[in-house]
């Protein structure tokens, strides 16, 4: 992982949540809160939240919690999330590092992350700031993509930027989203942080969008892949989003394009 592999500032968190979330976020944001709501936790805290679409999912689930903390690196990720939630859900917003996490220990009932581990520069240090600060018979939940030739976009994203730059191809999705799927190794390093039990169910979903330009757009100007593709060359933005464009088109059509998704949902405790 790089550095710029973490900075989701500028324009991207506006992208992120238009285009990026309705396509590949939301239905694995609905499954997640589903499985935190069944657990009845009394405490949440969400770490990597991002805009806020599991944040969004979760808070009415529960209504009866007493505390639901959300939190990301990134305030201006932050800054969008609690712009978008309706204001009768008592949520505290808090920025923090997951790997550094402001609260005592043995703090939540539930801790639960989306697509956020895989950004963290140590897994298992992240993983014991989890444990930490959840209670005895608490609950981490969280999930990671699959790898990326079963997440068929941003396969045909990740193909045009490489095309694009042949002599120093970017390597963002494959390297962080899409590049922490092995479940031997995720299993290790939750062992390593002292989760005893770890559990891990694989979800497909259908990824749909209204054009090939949609998905092109929200995978090259609405994540970190933007910074890769801009160090590369003044016009490189428009030149990737374009042929992405094309190859999407050509694989799916030109009207309404569907394509598939996959993540694995991970529940681990102590
Ligand atoms: C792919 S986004 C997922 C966001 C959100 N959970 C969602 O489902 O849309 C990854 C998020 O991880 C955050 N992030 C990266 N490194 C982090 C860290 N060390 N601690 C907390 N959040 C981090 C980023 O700011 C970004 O919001």
């Amino acid at each position: 992982m790089t550095e710029s592999d973490s900075v989701f500032s500028g324009s991207i968190p506006e992208i992120y949540d238009t285009y990026l979330v309705p396509l590949i976020f939301e239905s694995f944001a609905e499954d997640l809160a589903e499985r935190v709501a069944a657990l009845s936790p009394k405490s949440v805290l969400e770490t990597a939240a991002g805009s806020g679409v599991v944040t969004r999912a979760l808070a009415p689930r529960i209504r009866s919690a007493e505390r639901y903390v959300v939190t990301d690196l990134n305030p201006e990720m932050l800054n969008h999330a609690s712009g978008e939630q309706d204001p009768q859900h008592r949520i505290a917003w808090r920025q923090a590092d997951a790997l550094e996490l402001p609260f005592d220990d043995d703090s939540f009932d539930a801790v639960c992350c989306q697509f956020g581990v895989m950004f963290f520069p140590d897994r298992v240090a992240g993983y014991a700031e989890a444990r930490r600060v959840l209670k005895p018979g608490g609950r981490f939940v969280f999930n990671v993509w699959d790898r990326i030739e079963a997440n068929e976009f941003a396969k045909l994203v990740h193909d045009a930027a490489a095309e694009t730059f042949p002599d120093d191809p970017p390597q963002f999705l494959a390297r962080t989203p899409y590049g922490y799927h092995d479940l031997a190794i995720v299993e290790q390093e939750l062992r390593e942080a002292n989760f005893t039990q770890v559990s891990v169910v694989t979800v497909q979903e259908t990824s749909r969008a209204p054009s090939p330009r949609h998905p092109a757009v929200a995978l090259c100007h609405g994540t970190p892949l933007r910074n890769e593709i801009e160090l590369r060359g003044e016009n490189g933005l428009d030149v990737v989003t374009d042929r992405a464009t094309e190859a999407i088109a050509r694989r799916y059509g030109a009207g309404h394009v569907a394509g598939r998704i996959q993540a694995h949902v991970i529940v681990a405790a102590p």
